[in-house]
């Protein structure tokens, strides 16, 4: 099987190119940060507090996540619930950032990322995919942008989602959820001594997109 593995921080583009990558070779796009998600919404409809550990461990064994395709769609399962639609707010990322630090919850989602590497064609995104994940994928790649730029990008895809935004906190926001991914004990964010480092700030997305495609070939 060919591994993908994209890595970086928040907002850096990783699921707009890892999704086309995906497309135009034929491979499944994985995307762990939804996985993470889905957890931090269980966490957060439940009242869970991430620092309880006996609460977490109670709650993680209690659900279940899963993924399945629609076409090229990737739909999130908690418990067999379809939660693609209540994932993708910020207070949801934030969760996952702090939930995500911890070993149980990291634990609960290894074995499945893994095991749909290990049967398929995959381009997978995350923070941890090249260094712990896939260490042997074939290609990895560092992808990230300034913070001002990443703030902006998610700016204009909140507003254009009719969603209400505000520039500064997002951008304060991406700054904390960077330290925290870099600076965690378990799996923090960072370069795998063999990935590609790609600053896509002055990139347009096909370019990241056709390069990452010729390393594969
Ligand atoms: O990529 P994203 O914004 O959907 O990810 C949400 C959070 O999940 C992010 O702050 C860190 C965490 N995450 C992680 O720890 N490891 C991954 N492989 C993917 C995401």
């Amino acid at each position: 099987m060919i591994n993908i593995a994209i890595d970086g921080p928040a907002g850096a583009g990783k699921s707009t190119i890892a999704k086309l990558v995906a497309k135009k070779l034929g491979f499944i796009y994985v995307d762990t940060g939804a996985m993470y998600r889905a957890i931090a919404y269980d966490l957060l409809k439940n009242g869970i507090d991430p620092e309880d550990e006996e609460a977490l461990r109670a709650e993680l064994s209690k659900i279940d996540v899963a993924l399945s395709y629609e076409g090229d769609t990737q739909i999130v399962l908690l418990n067999g619930e379809n939660v693609n639609g209540f994932i993708r707010t910020e207070e949801v990322g934030n969760m996952a950032s702090k939930s995500s630090a911890k070993p149980s919850v990291r634990a609960a989602l290894l074995e499945l990322q893994r095991d749909m590497a290990k049967k398929n064609n995959v381009v997978m995104d995350g923070r941890d995919i090249g260094t712990n994940i896939l260490p042997d994928a074939q290609v990895k790649i560092y992808l990230t942008a300034s913070s001002k730029e990443r703030a902006n990008r998610r700016y204009k895809e909140l507003i254009e989602k009719g969603m209400e935004a505000d520039l500064k906190k997002i951008e304060a926001d991406i700054i904390d959820r960077d330290n925290r991914d870099m600076n965690r004990e378990i799996a923090p964010l960072k370069q795998a001594e063999d990935a590609e480092y790609l600053d896509s700030s002055d990139m347009t997305i096909d370019q990241v997109v056709e390069h990452i495609i010729s390393k594969v070939n």
